[in-house]
């Protein structure tokens, strides 16, 4: 069964010394430690151990032929998205890791596209980054699950989503800059439980504040991780919803009406959460993502979905038909081509 992996992530293999051109300390710089192997850096501290797949269109390839991943659309790490740091930066480095992007998926036999990142502290410069990324051949933006203090329903932030939907942008909210560190210094504790409750936060926030009721029914958004802590909490929301007024904010509709409105990928690493999510979102709203090459991604991308004892029909809406769907694939490549590409 084909099979399109929309959550997947990647660094080029060398990079310009981002912390000396901008003046400023911690920026990522790539050290390869022996062959094939490297560590992300942040200044003098570890980063993130990675090895080759994240930088040679080859040996992704062929871990997709294993795995019988037919496309994988590749994104930044959100260590890269410099939300915090001065825009004019930020953009920049989004301008050489979009190119970077483009430049690995097109080594990739056809079968790596990509999605841009964009300085969202400044929205003016992520529409305009965003339009020349499309016009680049990027299928859409990764976003942050924030930025800073800011949610997803930030007027900005807002703004930025239309004009996502109005190109035809595909948009990924990747949880990251995790709340409560201080209380989790240990245990991978920031990704196991805090990124959970960013990705719900960021989509109850554009339900009761009234984004979705504002945004476009055409807006393709896709949440990372089965969207966090969101589908088993909803109930919790909804009932928020029904017996507290304050808890509606703006929202027109409660908050089950809603999830028509976005996409989650599948990583949820359980076939009862698999199930629960589906049976939640619908069939047609989960979407395969894997993670790959990073150490909390599926070690096998899609082996959850085509493990499951889901009806084949389910089976194939997860791996592949809603993907179409929610990257416009099937608008942009005719049938023909997509035998090819697929
Ligand atoms: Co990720």
């Amino acid at each position: 069964m084909r099979a399109i992996d929309i959550h997947a992530h990647f660094f080029p293999e060398s990079w310009p010394d981002l912390a000396a051109r901008f003046g400023s300390p911690d920026w990522p710089a790539i050290k390869h430690t022996e062959k094939g192997k490297a560590v992300i850096m942040l200044g003098e501290r570890e980063f993130r151990h990675i090895h080759a797949s994240c930088w040679d269109p080859e040996l992704r390839v062929e871990e997709m032929e294993r795995n019988g991943v037919d496309l994988q659309v590749i994104s930044s790490t959100p260590v890269l998205f410099g939300y915090e740091r001065p825009a004019a930066h930020a953009l920049e480095c989004a301008q050489m890791f979009n190119d970077a992007a483009l430049e690995l998926s097109a080594q990739g036999r056809g079968r790596l596209r990509s999605l841009c990142q964009v300085p969202l502290q400044d929205v003016d410069a992520s529409c305009k980054e965003l339009t020349r990324c499309m016009r680049a051949g990027h299928l859409g933006v990764q976003i942050g699950n924030h930025v800073g203090e800011k949610n997803l329903d930030d007027p900005g932030i807002v703004t930025f989503l239309h004009h996502c939907a109005d190109e035809g942008a595909a948009v990924l909210v990747h949880p990251w800059d995790m709340m409560g560190q201080h209380r989790m210094p240990k245990y991978m504790m920031p990704w196991t439980v805090a990124m959970p409750a960013e990705t719900q936060l960021s989509i109850v926030a554009l339900i009761v504040s009234g984004a979705f009721d504002q945004l476009p029914g055409k807006l393709r958004i896709c949440f990372a991780h089965g969207g966090g802590s969101f589908a088993f909490l909803l109930g919790r929301l909804e009932n928020a919803w029904k017996h507290h007024p304050v808890a509606r904010g703006r929202s027109e509709h409660a908050p089950s009406h809603y999830v028509n409105r976005f996409y989650v990928d599948s990583a949820v690493f359980d076939q009862r959460a698999l199930r629960f999510l589906i049976e939640t979102m619908g069939a047609d709203r989960v979407v395969l993502g894997s993670d790959y090459p990073f150490p909390l991604g599926e070690e096998r991308a899609g082996k959850l979905v085509r493990e499951s004892e889901l009806p084949a029909a389910v089976i194939s809406k997860v791996l592949s038909e809603n993907a179409l769907q929610f990257l416009a694939l099937e608008s942009t490549i005719g049938a023909g081509e997509r035998q090819g590409v697929l």
